[in-house]
């Protein structure tokens, strides 16, 4: 089974958590492009939906689904997203879109999310996947000394701006053994404004399609 349809698989079982009537979190990347079109499907059984990137935004509206603006809701039930590396402790690294800090406002504003992924995306621990952090453009190369200290390799994301007008450094070669000392380490640092780790904040389920056409979940 290709990446492609246990990614679809993820997605799939993720609707079966919406509630009826809701105002659901929906996040960003190709995973969540699967559920943003099933969605479509229930659309009329929801509310609307909170998007976590302008793309998605775009998308939502495509598949007829009304958007919402996450301040005038209160605690979403459900937040639906995709991540570039997941462990079974459910500590994630994402961002590889470039939308961590909106994703992580809204996991942190949901009652439950649910980490739609394929196999390939579970690891032992996270760190392989180069961690994107946002930064404020005049703090670029200041956080990039500082991410050299402790033993990554900064490159910064050339030609690419985020939803909220910042820059992206992507830290490569820095294993992540501490998911949630290291993720407080880093919120420290001035001109950060998030990581792509989600470890105090970690997913509530993981569902990972798997190459026999399942999905298997981790609680
Ligand atoms: C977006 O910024 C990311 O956090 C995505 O959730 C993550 O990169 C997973 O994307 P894919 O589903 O495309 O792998």
């Amino acid at each position: 089974m290709s990446n492609e349809a246990m990614k679809k698989a993820a997605a799939e079982s993720a609707i079966s958590f919406v509630t009826p009537g809701s105002v659901i979190g929906v996040g960003t990347g190709s995973t969540t492009n699967y559920f943003i079109e099933l969605l479509g499907d229930i659309r009329q059984d929801i509310e609307g939906a909170v998007a976590s990137s302008i793309e998605t935004e775009k998308r939502l509206k495509n598949s007829g689904i009304n958007t919402v603006d996450l301040n005038t809701t209160g605690t979403l039930p459900l937040y639906v997203d995709g991540a570039d590396e997941a462990t079974k402790d459910k500590h994630l690294i994402k961002g590889g879109g470039g939308a961590l800090t909106r994703e992580k406002i809204i996991a942190a504003a949901s009652s439950q999310f649910l980490c739609i992924i394929d196999e390939t995306k579970l690891v032992g621990y996270l760190g392989a996947f180069p961690l994107p952090v946002e930064v404020i453009p005049m703090a670029r190369s200041y956080v990039a000394r500082e991410f050299v200290k402790l033993g990554g390799q900064p490159h910064f994301r050339e030609g690419f701006i985020t939803d909220n007008g910042n820059l992206i450094l992507d830290i490569h070669n820095f294993d992540v053994l501490d998911p949630a000392t290291t993720e407080k380490q880093i919120n420290q640092m001035a001109g950060v404004v998030a990581v792509g780790l989600f470890a105090q904040r970690p997913a509530d389920m993981l569902l990972v399609g798997i190459s026999n056409g399942q999905v298997k979940r981790y609680t």
